[in-house]
């Protein structure tokens, strides 16, 4: 059984793929959903709808399943607070798995879930949530699913591992191009890369990853790559930069039509996940004496503007 915290894009697409296979699946709201069907238009136009108790359960915050996985989807800064709102109903030994743009959640989760293993995941797949527990599959790509470092300290290795078969199973089975990675916190740091770049600009100037194509971003957009990859490589993160380079154009244009997601949070008014992209790449900079200067004019922009 999967349990996922956060009835977002992401957490209802995950969901949405789980029961669309035969599986039954719990998601976990902050805020109680005032509907209790879930509709899903795939990839192809094809509408599904799911209504709860028929495979689904809508729980609220204080309620929680046994024996289940938890996949952790909601935004960043929400991570924490989610899982200790959940702390005296999450198990020992129970697998976190954690799913969300930006970087750093899991170290502070591993301190308050010591004895849980933490699963570190990325996703290139897009969702839009129109509504509440109404959303549409945008795009596809790769899903990774690996453990934070801390899995070794882990006691009762074999129960856990186990464990994990289990709850990743159905994730890796119902997604196409899931996988375990091996390389999980490159992968993250790919995604993170991607994120700092597309997300603050497509914010600051409300316009879809498409139009980051336009001449005026180039000289932008380049030396910011750089930047981050000084970074990446101090953190012993072995990035070819050319490649880099090459990967953040591809998403451009494999995402263009799309908003980025702190697009729409400044769109909306909503808090942006910047501290945990542009502005956990700072804090690894200071600490390695790396000047920032793009990365840091960005944050502060994106922070004028969750302040207006
Ligand atoms: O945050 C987002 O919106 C997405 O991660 C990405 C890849 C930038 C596409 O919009």
């Amino acid at each position: 059984m999967i349990q996922i915290i956060g009835a977002g894009a992401i957490g209802c697409l995950w969901a949405s793929k789980l029961l669309q296979a035969g599986y039954s699946c719990h998601i976990v709201s902050r805020s109680p959903l005032s509907k209790n069907t879930l509709q899903f238009t795939d990839l192809i136009g094809k509408q599904h709808s799911f209504k709860a108790s028929h495979g689904i359960h809508l729980l609220d915050a204080s309620q929680q399943a046994e024996q289940s996985g938890l996949l952790v989807c909601v935004k960043a800064h929400q991570v924490l607070s989610a899982l200790l709102q959940q702390k005296e109903l999450i198990k020992p030994q129970q697998p976190i798995i954690l799913m969300h743009n930006g970087y750093g959640c899991a170290e502070q989760v591993v301190k308050h879930f010591p004895n849980n293993p933490i699963i570190c995941a990325t996703t290139a797949n897009a969702s839009l949530l129109t509504d509440p527990l109404t959303i549409t599959h945008t795009g596809a790509g790769p899903s990774y699913f690996g453990f934070y470092p801390q899995y070794s300290q882990v006691t009762q290795h074999s129960q856990v591992e186990s464990a994990l078969n289990s709850y990743l199973f159905p994730l890796l089975q119902v997604m196409p191009n899931a996988h375990i990675s091996k390389n999980i916190i490159e992968k993250c740091w790919l995604k993170l890369i991607i994120n700092a770049v597309i997300n603050p600009l497509t914010a600051i100037h409300q316009i879809k990853n498409g139009e980051l194509r336009m001449p005026q971003f180039a000289p932008l957009i380049q030396p910011l790559v750089l930047e981050i990859f000084a970074v990446a490589e101090a953190e012993q993160l072995s990035f070819d930069l050319n490649e880099l380079q090459e990967t953040v154009e591809n998403v451009i244009a494999a995402t263009a039509d799309n908003f980025s997601s702190m697009n729409r949070d400044i769109h909306f008014n909503r808090e942006t996940e910047i501290e945990f992209i542009n502005g956990y790449l700072i804090k690894k900079a200071q600490q390695h004496n790396i000047e920032t200067p793009i990365l840091d004019d960005l944050y502060k922009q994106i922070k004028v503007l969750e302040n207006h």
